[in-house]
């Protein structure tokens, strides 16, 4: 009757010896030592079959043999993590002096600099930043800038039009809502905001067309108004304004030069170019040929826009321009596709800063 367990003591170190790693030596505790199962406590279940005055002795050789194999498991277990860390540390895999791999840091996005350059240049000049929101009303965005409804100039603005889906709301009799086609819908916020006051403020923000993506123009984009209300301010200021930031953002030898056009919420309207930055006005691939790269387009604030604003037309007078960010960065740095800008590739991104 011993003899059944000698034969499974033997058996189970045999087995243990053949355990080179933690899974195999897992596997065998289960085998062998497992409360539940284990080949150990099915032969303690033979106890209570055997006749009374057996019963102490097979009692204490099985445990006998259960200590034995406990220990003889841990010893196993102990000679295996030794083994290793023996070649862990013999293999000399483990180049502590390596230096280690620096985190990854953000930075800004080549278009947050480029606003960040723009704003300091107007900072200079006394320019306040104006937040205006991205979502407007066709009001704001069109008709008190001059536009009514059905008029051709809206023809200039692809828009994309918001839907007011609010759960259980009708759109009836709300407004219009469109994203912004352009940063001109702030004038009619500020001038609201600070009247009688004079202004003297860029906004700065991301607009939206309802257009062909191309490497020219992208469906967002960001543009950057500036304001100037007050008493006696004239077209010379305006100009003088644009040749500065030229001058300041791309070199104190900039000509600028002025062009007639038309928008309906200036009167005049102009167009701002400067001689191209790379060829001085030669004619090259980036002014196209004509020695000019546009820089704004801009003009007086038309009477109507004053008064929509809330201020006296006869009193008071102002200039507004409106200028793109990306383009700058894409001069500076000679990218000749928008689409890099929004296209979150980060060797792209990782460029600037
Ligand atoms: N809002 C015009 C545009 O998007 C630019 C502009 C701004 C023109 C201010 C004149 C005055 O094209």
């Amino acid at each position: 009757m011993h003899e059944e367990l000698s034969t499974l003591k033997n058996q189970a170190l045999a087995g243990l010896a053949e355990a080179t790693d933690a899974g195999a030596l897992e596997a065998w505790r289960i085998k062998y030592l497992s409360r539940k199962g284990g080949a150990l406590s099915e032969a303690m279940k033979v106890l209570g079959g055997l006749p009374r005055e057996e019963r102490p002795a097979y009692g204490q050789a099985a445990n006998e043999v259960k200590i034995a194999l406990e220990a003889a498991f841990e010893e196993r277990q102990e000679a295996l993590k030794a083994a290793a860390l023996a070649a862990e540390l013999g293999g000399g895999a483990l180049d502590v002096t390596l230096p280690g791999r620096p985190p990854a840091l953000g930075r800004l996005h080549i278009t947050t600099q480029s606003l960040r350059q723009i704003y300091a240049i107007y900072a200079e000049m006394g320019f306040q930043v104006y937040d205006a929101p991205d979502v407007e009303t066709d009001d704001y965005n069109f008709g008190w800038l001059n536009i009514p409804p059905y008029h051709p100039a809206r023809d200039m603005w692809e828009t994309f039009w918001v839907t007011q889906a609010t759960a259980g709301a009708t759109t009836e009799g709300s407004p219009l809502l469109v994203m912004r086609t352009h940063t001109s819908p702030g004038q009619i916020r500020v001038m609201r905001e600070r009247c009688p006051e004079p202004i003297r403020v860029i906004l700065p923000g991301k607009c939206y067309r309802y257009e062909q993506v191309t490497a020219r123009s992208e469906h967002q984009f960001y543009q950057l108004e500036g304001l100037a209300v007050g008493r006696g301010i004239r077209l010379t200021d305006l100009i003088g304004t644009l040749q500065q930031f030229a001058r300041r953002m791309y070199g104190a030898r900039r000509r600028l030069r002025v062009r007639g056009s038309y928008f309906p919420f200036t009167e005049p309207s102009i167009e701002a170019d400067m001689d191209c930055i790379l060829c001085g006005g030669k004619g090259c691939g980036v002014c196209k040929h004509t020695g000019w790269l546009e820089v704004a387009g801009a003009g007086m604030v038309h009477p109507i826009v004053l008064h929509n604003g809330g201020y006296d037309p006869d009193v008071y007078s102002g200039f507004a321009f409106g200028m793109g960010v990306e383009r700058p960065a894409m001069l500076k740095y000679m990218i000749n596709d928008i689409r890099y800008f929004y296209g979150n590739d980060l060797r792209f991104l990782g460029q600037f800063g």
